[in-house]
């Protein structure tokens, strides 16, 4: 047991040293993939060593290859920090080491899934009746989500896809907007139902043009998008949600990755108004909630559909059940307990703290935007989430900028190519980033790309 103690002091002081260099540490690391390699690779170990020996001498090696993604002024993709409770919850929940696919291999872990469930669907403001599942990321979310969809329409056609597959099934159209990310079509290809059937041209900000939508009598899905990757823009739920009501035979699903978050603030989820309309949300905790990795949420309209497509056993088993069986709403079958650190990160920020959290990194983006303008950019987007994304006059300055500020070390943000151009992005994502952060960025912007 003491071995076992001084491990994991161990382990917190390394944990607590890495958050206390976050300041002076470079944001992308320097080391290059042939010194990780000499550092990390090795012939595989005869003999074992002891755990001190191994967490101190992989931290050691590691350490030069760590993105310090927990910075704030790390503006990269869309990825979120972890509020110290949720990383403390994480570290129990390998410490206990739950099965979280099936009750008995937790009941806690079970019992507060549906606790931070519940929260969930009330901070998000989604039907209270909703289903839901706590997976990897938005990606595993969009696939549950359809796999609940594929299995409602063909129902609805008098198809039983999950005894018949899809052999010889109705075709399904499946509509999506020319901007949608990259994992709804990774979901249809996993489902079976292979490319969309219907690409709906977008708006300048990357919003489909719903104006033209017409669903038919035949099992449709239509798949709209909370937060456009780039430019943070939402789809317009209301007209998308009044054309599937037209269609008997349709589902809608939100992909809300980052932009579902929107509806936890009052000022802000004007902007995905009508996504409550929907059949089916994805979203991540692992990104705006500021949850470790990986940690993904799914929900759906119709708990029946979506058990059906995933549950072993007869969906009228379910009802009345206080036992939740994760397996039932989830692809996994043994999984970590991922409720855990989504409770502690709303246990600890709550209500007020999570909308205070969205509207604070959307405020440093308005404040990016504004300044960036100032020494030349051309801001590209309408900023009114957590995204900014800009270019200079030339595409060779653009990429000069960016690959200058990320060597820098003082911050990092991603590259995307806009309308066949070059352009920069801040996702501006993570509780930790200050005002503070904010300015040492714009003043790497300053030094590195003079006006
Ligand atoms: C709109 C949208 N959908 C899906 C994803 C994929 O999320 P994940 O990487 O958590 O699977 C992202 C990631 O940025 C996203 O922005």
């Amino acid at each position: 047991m003491d071995d076992l103690r001084e491990l994991f002091e161990l382990t917190a002081a390394i944990a607590a040293d890495f958050y206390e260099t976050l300041p002076d540490r470079p944001v992308y690391p320097r080391a290059t993939v042939a010194e990780l390699h000499a550092a990390l690779s090795a012939p595989l170990p005869e003999h074992g060593l002891p755990a001190r020996t191994v967490i101190a001498e992989l931290a050691a090696a590691a350490d030069p290859g760590i993105v310090a993604e927990a910075s704030g002024r790390y503006f990269g993709f869309v990825i979120g920090g972890a509020v110290p409770a949720s990383i403390a919850a994480d570290w129990l929940t390998s410490t206990w080491d739950q099965n979280a696919g099936i009750f008995a291999g937790g009941p806690s872990a079970s019992v507060v899934e549906q606790a931070a469930g519940a929260w969930l669907i009330e901070l998000l403001r989604l039907p209270q009746h909703a289903s839901f599942g706590f997976v990897t990321g938005a990606q595993m979310a969009n696939f549950t989500a359809l796999a609940a969809a594929r299995h409602h329409v063909l129902a609805h056609a008098g198809w039983d896809v999950e005894r018949d597959g899809l052999q010889g099934a109705p075709k399904i159209r499946v509509v999506v907007g020319a901007k949608r990310h990259g994992t709804i079509d990774r979901a249809l290809r996993m489902l079976g139902l292979g490319a969309p059937t219907d690409v709906v041209p977008v708006d300048a900000e990357g919003r489909m043009l719903a104006g033209d939508l017409r669903l038919g009598d035949e099992p449709t899905i239509v798949c709209a998008q909370a937060g456009e990757v780039n430019t943070g823009a939402s789809d317009r739920f209301p007209e998308i949600a009044d054309a599937r009501d037209t269609a008997p035979n349709a589902w809608l699903h939100v992909d809300g990755a980052f932009g579902l978050w929107a509806a936890a603030t009052d000022s802000l989820r004007h902007h995905v108004d009508g996504a409550e309309r929907a059949d089916s949300w994805a979203t991540d905790a692992h990104k705006w909630l500021n949850v470790p990795y990986d940690s993904g949420l799914v929900f759906t309209a119709h708990p029946e559909s979506h058990s059906a497509a995933f549950s072993a056993r007869a969906a009228y088993l379910i009802v009345d059940d206080d036992k939740r069986e994760q397996v039932d709403w989830n692809p996994e079958h043994s999984r970590r307990a991922r409720g855990f650190a989504v409770y502690a990160a709303i246990r600890s920020l709550g209500r007020t703290g999570i909308a205070e959290l969205v509207e604070r990194t959307c405020a440093h983006a308005k404040t990016f935007a504004a300044r960036l303008e100032v020494i030349g950019a051309e801001i590209l987007n309408s900023v009114e989430l957590n995204q900014v994304l800009f270019r200079f006059a030339d595409d060779a300055r653009t990429e000069a900028v960016l690959a200058a500020v990320q060597e820098s070390g003082e911050a990092w943000m991603s590259g995307t190519v806009w309308e066949g151009r070059p352009a920069i992005r801040i996702s501006v994502s993570n509780w930790q980033t200050s005002e503070d952060d904010v300015e040492r960025t714009l003043a790497a912007f300053r030094e590195l790309a003079p006006a």
